[in-house]
């Protein structure tokens, strides 16, 4: 296990690339199930969750080539309809490769993912949508057994407690692509991934049409054919940098993000006092010398996501006067909180919302990741702390930032990996 090792405090400078979206790559990767043909994904980024995307594929038998940031999916041969346990428990996107062999093959087992340090993360809405196109749906210890003979188009309603669902959205969406007849999904989700992976479908021959808005409209097809796409962004990576630059009071520009997936972000970081820049392929921040406390709260897209929520927090609390976070999409998404805390923050929770009572200065402290935002959120703190800050169980890092400590050390960070004693 690494750690790394941040002293805080330094003025950054620079400007950085933002790298292909993890959470776009992941279901576009589980969409080369649905055909016979060459797949090709560009500007993924170099992810553990990528890693592991690829390692469900290859165990469906599919063939993966990686060079890079380049990924090239076939059928190797022969077709595997079972994702196990041990893969889908370490990462809750693999969920989505039912839909697609549902379609493909008429079956499918795949493992329940179970909840997460986030939050308990059902997925009845996946199941909901894949029973209405006529699958038969069986739970027997901890997998999810889906067997059609055939899938029929028809209006579901994808909306549950904490409204739509994005990789629900994208698992019926990838199943009603072969479905007889027409098929509407109400309440989608409009997240600029689910977006790219619609322009994958249609790519590979789907008839699609309202992605983007609450109401998609599918007519579904025999055959779909291979593609080549280049990913979206990552625009939560972009949003990672621009805190960063906001956090050390630092004018940063980040490059390749695209400020029309970032509306909410953009507009939360101006009303606390960040002067953003948007020119044409890049965003600048330019912080002015004091801040100003904000609400927030976490909403589907458009809405302020809730995987910028740990990030815009470390901000918040080392801005002096009180914001109040409200968690809409996954209530108990606070682990951070306590860490956070060990570094001096003043943040009380109340249900839901997180009461931050900013102070002007962080300290350095021996803190631990519990998932990927949260790590992100604990860098940055310590980015801005006096002192020397101890980020352990980095390994959440990894699984959705590309090297993020190369990135922070050419900005101008002192920062440090090393294994854990
Ligand atoms: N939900 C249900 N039933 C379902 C599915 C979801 O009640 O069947 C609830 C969830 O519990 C949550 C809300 O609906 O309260 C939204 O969850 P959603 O299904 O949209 O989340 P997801 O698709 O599993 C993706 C991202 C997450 C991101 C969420 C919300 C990927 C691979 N993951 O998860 O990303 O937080 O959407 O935007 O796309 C991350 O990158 O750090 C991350 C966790």
């Amino acid at each position: 296990m690494e750690k790394l090792i941040i002293r805080g405090g330094r003025p950054l400078k620079g400007q950085v690339t933002v790298n292909g979206s993890k959470n776009a790559s992941l279901p576009m990767m589980a969409a080369a199930l649905l055909t016979d043909e060459l797949c090709v994904l560009e500007g993924v980024p170099i992810l553990r969750d990528i890693a592991t995307m690829s390692r469900i594929l290859r165990n469906l038998g599919m063939k993966i080539n990686q060079e890079g940031s380049r990924i090239v999916v076939e059928p190797n041969g022969y077709q595997g309809i079972d994702a196990p346990y041990r893969l889908v428990s370490t990462m809750r996107a693999s969920f989505c490769v039912l839909g697609p062999l549902l379609a493909k093959h008429g079956k499918a087992k795949v493992s329940l993912p179970g909840g997460c340090v986030i939050g308990p993360r059902p997925v009845d809405l996946h199941l909901k949508g894949l029973k209405a196109l006529g699958s038969s749906i069986k739970i027997e210890a901890g997998y999810v057994f889906a067997r059609a003979r055939e899938l029929r188009g028809t209006t579901i309603y994808l909306g549950g407690a904490f409204g739509s669902s994005v990789l629900g959205t994208a698992n019926v969406m990838m199943a009603a692509t072969l479905a007889k007849g027409r098929t509407v999904i109400e309440n989608a989700a409009c997240e600029p991934e689910l977006v790219d992976l619609a322009h994958v479908l249609i790519k590979m021959g789907a008839k699609i049409q309202g992605h983007g808005t609450p109401v998609i409209t599918m007519e579904g097809v025999k055959q779909l054919h291979g593609f080549t796409h280049r990913v979206i962004p990552d625009r939560i990576e972009a949003g990672t940098f621009l805190v960063t630059g906001a956090i050390t009071g630092s004018e940063l520009t980040v490059s390749g993000a695209r400020p029309e997936h970032m509306g909410a972000v953009l507009d939360k970081l101006r009303e606390a006092g960040v002067e953003v820049v948007v020119r044409e392929g890049s965003i600048t921040v330019k912080p002015r010398r004091r801040l100003k406390p904000v609400d927030v709260t976490t909403l589907p897209y458009p809405g302020f996501p809730t995987d910028m929520q740990a990030q815009m927090m470390s901000l918040l609390a080392q801005t002096p006067g009180i914001s109040v976070i409200t968690e809409k999409i996954y209530p108990d998404r606070y682990m951070h909180v306590a860490e956070l805390g060990r570094m001096g923050a003043q943040i009380k929770l109340e249900g839901a919302s997180a009461i931050v009572q900013g102070v002007p200065r962080l300290s350095g402290a021996p803190v631990m990741a519990s998932d990927l935002r949260a790590s992100a959120a604990l860098v940055l703190a310590a980015l801005s702390a006096r002192g020397f800050t101890e980020v352990s169980r980095i390994y959440h890092l990894d699984r959705g930032y590309d090297r993020i400590d190369e990135k922070l050390t050419a900005l101008g960070t002192d920062i440090e990996r090393t294994k854990m004693e």
